[in-house]
C-alpha cells in the first residue's frame, strides 16, 4: 500500500524545514496538496494562484503531461547510469540543446544537482582554469552584497545576505570580497533598468587596486538579483563589469539560476542586457522545477585550457556528483526544451512583461508599499518596515496566502514571478489578490 502524501500528516515534528520559521509553521501549517497549471490547492481545499512559479522554477505551469510522460518513459527504459567514466546519449543531446541558447561560445556544459552545486562547480572550474594557465595565485572571488547564490560553502561565501552568512562565518571560503549592491536610494518605483548607478561597477576596479588584480580569480553576480527582491542592474553596469574583468584577466560568472530560461524575456539575461560572461550557472527552470538539476555553461577557451593541462587518458577535472546529468533529470529537461521551442516561450514571457509590470506598479497607491521594481516576468514589492526587518514581509505574505495568492517573500520584499503560461486574466487575478492581501494586512 502506498502512502497518500497529499494528506495532512499525523506529525509535523520530525521534518526540520529549510528556510522556514519551523515553530510558527507547525502551529499553523501551509500545506499544498495539488498543483495544476497556474493554480495550487492547499490543505483547506482552497485554490490559490501561484505568483512566483514555485520558487522561480515552474514557468511552464504545474502538471505538464509532456514532462511527466518523458520522465515516466525514461524511468521505465533506463532509470540510472553512473555518470563517471560512463554516460548515456540523453545528456549529450541535452547539452547540444542548451548551447543553442547560451550566448557567445559558452558551449561546454557541466551538469550539477541544483543551483548551489552549479555555483560551487563554477568556482572550482575557475580555479582549475587559472591553475591550468599557470595562474594558480588567483584565489580571490568577488561577490556582491545582497546576492544569493545558494547554500553550500562556496555559494554561501560569495553570497551577500547577512542572515545566511553570520552563523557560518567561521567556515566560509577565505579571500572572498564583496562589491556594494546596486540598489540606490533614488531607485524608487523604477520599471526596468535604473539610469543611475553604473559607477557601482567601479567597486571591482577598487578591489583590484587594493587586493591585486593578479590575485583575483572571478567575479560572480546575478545579472538581476532575484532573491533579494529583483534588483535590476543600472544601465551600463554589467558592461562595465565585463570591461574591468577583461582588463585584469578575471573570469566573469553570471549566476542565471533565476534569470535563465526566459525570466527576463530572452533565453538568458546575458542576451537581454547584451553582456556575455565567461560562465553561466543555471538550474530551476531547466527541468521546470520537477526534477533537481543544475548546469554550468562554460566558454570553450576555459574548457580547452583545462583539457590541455592534463595528459590524454587522465581525468581532467576532479569534480562531479552522483546525480550529474542523470537520466530522469535529462528526460525532464529535454521535454522542457521541446516546450520552450513549441510554445515560443521566451517571446511569450517578453510579450506579457509590460502587462505584468503595469499591474504590479498599479499597487503603488497602497500606503504600506515602499517601493516596486521589475524587469521581464519578475518584480519586487517592498513593504514598509514594521518594528523589525522581515516582520512586515512575513505578515503580508501570510495575509496574501489567505487571500489566495502564493509567492516568495524575502525580508520585507514580496517577490512576484508569474508563470510564462499566464494569460492576462491570470495576471489580473494575481494583482487583484495581491491588492486584497496587502489591504487586509494594512487593516490588521
Ligand atoms: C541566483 C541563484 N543562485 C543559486 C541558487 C541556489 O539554487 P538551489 O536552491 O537550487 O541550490 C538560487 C536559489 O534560489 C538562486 O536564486
Amino acid at each position: 500500500m502506498t502512502t497518500d502524501t497529499t494528506k495532512i500528516p499525523n506529525s509535523l515534528e520530525e521534518h526540520w524545514m529549510p528556510f522556514t520559521s519551523n515553530r510558527d509553521f507547525k502551529e499553523n501549517p501551509r500545506l499544498i496538496t495539488e498543483a495544476k497549471g497556474v493554480y495550487l490547492k492547499n490543505h483547506h481545499g482552497k485554490m490559490m494562484i501561484d505568483a512566483s512559479s514555485g520558487l522561480f522554477c515552474n514557468p511552464l505551469g504545474h502538471g505538464r503531461k509532456e514532462i511527466t510522460n518523458a520522465v515516466t518513459k525514461q524511468l521505465e527504459q533506463l532509470d540510472y547510469v553512473q555518470p563517471f567514466q560512463q554516460g548515456f546519449g540523453g545528456s549529450f543531446e541535452l547539452a547540444r540543446r542548451i548551447v543553442k541558447h547560451t550566448p557567445g561560445n559558452l558551449n561546454r556544459i557541466f551538469y550539477t544537482i541544483c543551483g548551489s552545486t552549479a555555483v560551487e562547480t563554477a568556482i572550482k572550474i575557475v580555479i582549475a582554469y587559472h591553475k591550468a594557465r599557470g595562474q594558480g595565485q588567483r584565489f580571490r572571488f568577488v561577490g556582491r552584497e545582497r546576492a544569493y547564490h545558494g547554500m553550500n560553502i562556496g555559494a554561501t561565501s560569495v553570497g551577500g545576505m547577512i542572515n545566511n552568512v553570520k552563523t557560518f562565518a567561521s567556515i566560509l571560503m577565505p579571500g572572498v570580497l564583496h562589491m556594494r549592491h546596486t540598489h540606490l536610494p533614488e531607485h524608487k518605483f523604477i520599471k526596468g533598468q535604473p539610469s543611475t548607478g553604473a559607477e557601482m561597477a567601479e567597486d571591482l576596479e577598487r578591489i583590484c587596486m587594493n587586493f591585486g588584480s593578479e590575485n583575483i580569480a572571478a567575479c560572480i553576480v546575478e545579472p538581476v538579483a532575484g532573491s533579494t527582491g529583483t534588483l535590476v542592474p543600472p544601465k551600463g553596469y554589467l558592461k562595465r563589469l565585463r570591461e574591468i574583468c577583461d582588463k585584469h584577466g578575471i573570469v566573469l560568472i553570471f549566476d542565471e539560476v533565476i534569470t535563465g530560461w526566459g525570466r527576463m524575456g530572452s533565453a538568458f539575461a546575458s542576451q537581454e542586457f547584451g553582456v556575455t560572461p565567461d560562465i553561466i550557472t543555471m538550474a530551476k527552470a531547466t527541468t521546470n522545477g520537477v526534477v533537481p538539476m543544475g548546469a554550468v555553461a562554460v566558454k570553450e577557451e576555459i574548457y580547452d585550457a583545462v583539457m590541455d593541462a592534463s595528459p590524454k587518458g587522465a581525468v581532467e577535472l576532479f569534480h562531479g556528483y552522483t546525480y550529474s546529468g542523470i537520466p530522469v533529470a535529462v528526460a525532464a529537461a529535454l521535454a522542457v526544451q521541446d516546450i520552450f521551442e513549441k510554445e515560443d516561450i521566451f517571446n511569450k514571457a517578453k510579450a506579457m512583461s509590460p502587462y505584468f509590470l503595469d499591474g504590479l506598479f498599479s499597487l503603488k497607491d497602497l500606503s504600506v508599499v515602499d517601493n516596486i521594481r521589475g524587469y521581464g516576468m519578475m518584480g519586487g514589492i517592498d513593504i514598509k518596515l514594521k518594528e523589525k526587518p522581515g516582520r512586515a514581509g512575513f505578515e503580508c505574505f501570510k495575509s496574501c496566502y489567505e487571500a489566495g495568492v502564493n509567492f516568495k517573500a524575502t525580508g520585507d520584499c514580496l517577490i512576484i514571478a508569474p508563470q510564462f503560461i499566464c494569460e492576462k486574466k491570470h495576471i489580473d487575478e494575481i494583482i487583484e489578490k495581491l491588492r486584497a492581501g496587502i489591504s487586509n494586512y494594512m487593516k490588521k
